[in-house]
């Protein structure tokens, strides 16, 4: 557990592992194809309308979803999410989904081509986390969503998550962005590509063939 200042924990461990065992007990019930390996649960206490976050940590701007300390090597990232807040909704803002994201915006940027050929800086930043050239696109394009005025400011729907739902998403595939809410819980499962339904809407599938096209 990280990230916690109440004393010692104990409790807060407690409850955290509750939460984690029955989402992901409940996720196996809800999804038994998918073959899922569970990683960490969050607690997310912080109201987030207003938060001063670094830019690549906002969580307001419409991304998808990477993560800089754990290359999925492919795995999709599927969360679990619960808000328990007693009054207030979490509003969440969602865009394209990956596919289409990647077609108009992967070759263009010149994002698709550096994950391929990255420079010799980019793979001595990457030692000792050493990311296949489709983690590296997605942590690439994670930052460079955030950062894109026009594809943040175009108009986007918003969600509301009443005060005690849960909700489920491929935070890989669907970009999103939390606009305000406070006190949810969520647990990450990353699901393999062997289990999926639609392998070819998988990002990394998207990306290989992207890639294919490239060469
Ligand atoms: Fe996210």
């Amino acid at each position: 557990m990280t990230g916690y200042a109440g004393g010692d924990g104990q409790r807060m461990r407690a409850v955290m592992r509750r939460f984690s065992q029955s989402a992901v007990q409940l996720l196996a019930q809800l999804l038994p194809p998918y073959p899922m390996d569970p990683d960490f649960a969050s607690f997310r206490g912080i109201e987030e309308q207003g938060r001063k976050l670094a830019e690549r940590s906002r969580n307001d701007l419409l991304h998808v979803d990477s993560f800089p300390s754990r290359p999925t090597h492919g795995r999709r990232i599927l969360r679990f999410f619960v808000n328990f807040n007693p009054a207030a909704p979490r509003v969440w803002r969602t865009g394209p989904p990956f596919p289409a994201l990647a077609e108009q915006y992967a070759a263009g940027s010149g994002l698709l081509r550096r994950a391929l050929h990255p420079s010799l800086g980019q793979r001595l930043g990457e030692l000792g986390h050493r990311r296949p050239a489709y983690d590296r696109f997605m942590l690439a394009f994670h930052h460079w969503l955030k950062a894109n005025r026009e594809f943040q400011s175009a108009a986007h729907p918003t969600w509301e998550f009443p005060p005690g739902s849960a909700w489920l998403c491929f935070t890989d595939t669907v970009s999103h962005a939390v606009l305000r809410g406070q006190y949810a819980l969520e647990q990450t499962v990353m699901v393999r590509a062997e289990g999926l339904q639609a392998p070819e809407l998988a990002p990394a599938a998207v990306f290989a063939r992207l890639a294919a096209r490239a060469v």
